[in-house]
């Protein structure tokens, strides 16, 4: 009978590893190496790597091309790796991310009541953080609070904290909850946003306030408090913002959307001008701006148009959003993402 080697040495050398979890969610770096993306050693073994571990192993005995020569891989070598197979016991192994340097760390997340907010909020929370949610509905997020507790994956806790990020007042009293309950921020994700299908030259001066409150001033205000919070504690700190693809190109709307996408270049500009303020922050305080494409959430319904558009026009859902977020997170303390655009595929 004849056996190809290699198919025996692969099969064999699976079967040993058998009970060694994927390697694909496993960074580089040993134990503490990039602040914690670790791997045992045992978890990146590949075929290659198992069969000369036995080849060094049996060598002490057995001369080594003894051990390469295709009839004794057939005959003993296969044979030993299906053993070994057998006896291996269970690995024990702790895959660390590069997520692990903000467990236990502080996110505050605006607009954490839904669409691309909850989905970050949840996402922070399986991370491990201490997320405070903040938003009108506080009902919502008290939902999504009690949920997140019973899932098993939650390694963190959602704080639910009623804000509406129009009222200063409400800001700084959430800040202040953070700092005498949680000991202070260390991630900021502005998010809370809202649009309009009105045109600039129809809409009231009204919705003109509300816009740039929210996607605007809002946002400096929860910025600059969070940087206080961070600057204080002397901590590493990441303020993310939510911006959109009409921030970098307003013709790329089809529709009318009054002050969405000037509020949106607005910010835009004003994550660059924080990035630059904070540049010789020691450590490191990151300012991100992510642009989303077309998300499937309940902004367009909110902002008065129809969801008709999800049925014609590819989106991305708010999962798509949040794995950018930590993604940005999870990049070394030598990386900065300036801007993460994310945008469905055919758009
Ligand atoms: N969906 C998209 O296609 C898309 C694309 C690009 C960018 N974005 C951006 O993504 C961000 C999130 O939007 P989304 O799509 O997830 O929309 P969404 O589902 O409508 O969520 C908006 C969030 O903002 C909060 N919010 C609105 N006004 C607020 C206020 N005065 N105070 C506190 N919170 C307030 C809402 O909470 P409450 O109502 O409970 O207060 C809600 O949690 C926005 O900045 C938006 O511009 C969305």
């Amino acid at each position: 009978m004849y056996l190809n080697p290699v198919a025996c040495f692969e099969v064999s050398a699976r079967a040993y590893n058998w009970r060694v979890p994927s390697t694909s969610m496993i960074g580089p770096g040993g134990p503490g190496g990039d602040e914690g993306a670790s791997a045992g050693p045992e978890s990146r073994r590949t075929p290659e790597d198992i069969h000369s571990r036995l080849v060094c192993r049996l060598g002490r005995w057995f001369r080594p091309e003894w051990l390469y020569h295709r009839r004794h891989i057939v005959s003993f070598t296969f044979p030993l790796y299906t053993y070994c197979a057998c006896k291996q016991p269970a690995v024990n192994i702790t895959v660390s991310t590069r997520m692990d340097r903000w467990a236990g760390k502080v996110a505050v997340v605006t607009g954490a009541s839904s669409g691309i907010g909850e989905a970050i909020a949840k996402s922070l929370v399986a991370s491990g953080l201490k997320v405070v949610g903040l938003a009108r509905r506080s009902e919502r997020l008290e939902e999504l609070s009690k949920k997140l507790e019973v899932q098993k994956s939650s390694k963190g806790k959602l704080y639910p904290l009623r804000c509406d990020v129009r009222q200063e007042e409400d800001i700084l009293k959430a800040f202040d909850w953070v700092e005498k309950n949680l000991g202070g921020v260390d991630i900021l994700v502005n998010n809370a946003g809202v649009g309009s299908n009105k045109r600039v030259t129809e809409d009231s001066t009204e919705n003109f306030h509300k816009i740039m409150d929210i996607n605007v001033i809002a946002v400096a205000v929860c910025t600059r408090e969070a940087v206080k919070s961070i600057k204080a504690r002397g901590v590493p700190g990441h303020i993310i913002n939510i911006n959109s693809i009409l921030g970098h190109n307003a013709l790329l709307a089809s529709m009318p959307t009054s002050l969405y996408s000037p509020s949106k270049f607005a910010l835009n500009c004003m994550t660059d001008v924080t990035r630059i303020e904070l540049s010789e922050v020691k450590p490191a305080i990151k300012v991100t701006s992510l642009s989303p494409g077309l998300v499937k959430t309940e902004i367009l319904e909110a902002s008065g148009f129809s969801n008709e558009i999800f049925n014609v026009s590819p989106y991305v859902e708010p999962d798509d959003i949040a794995d950018g977020v930590i993604y940005v997170l999870g990049t070394p303390p030598t990386v900065q993402v300036n801007e993460l655009m994310i945008t469905p595929v055919g758009k």
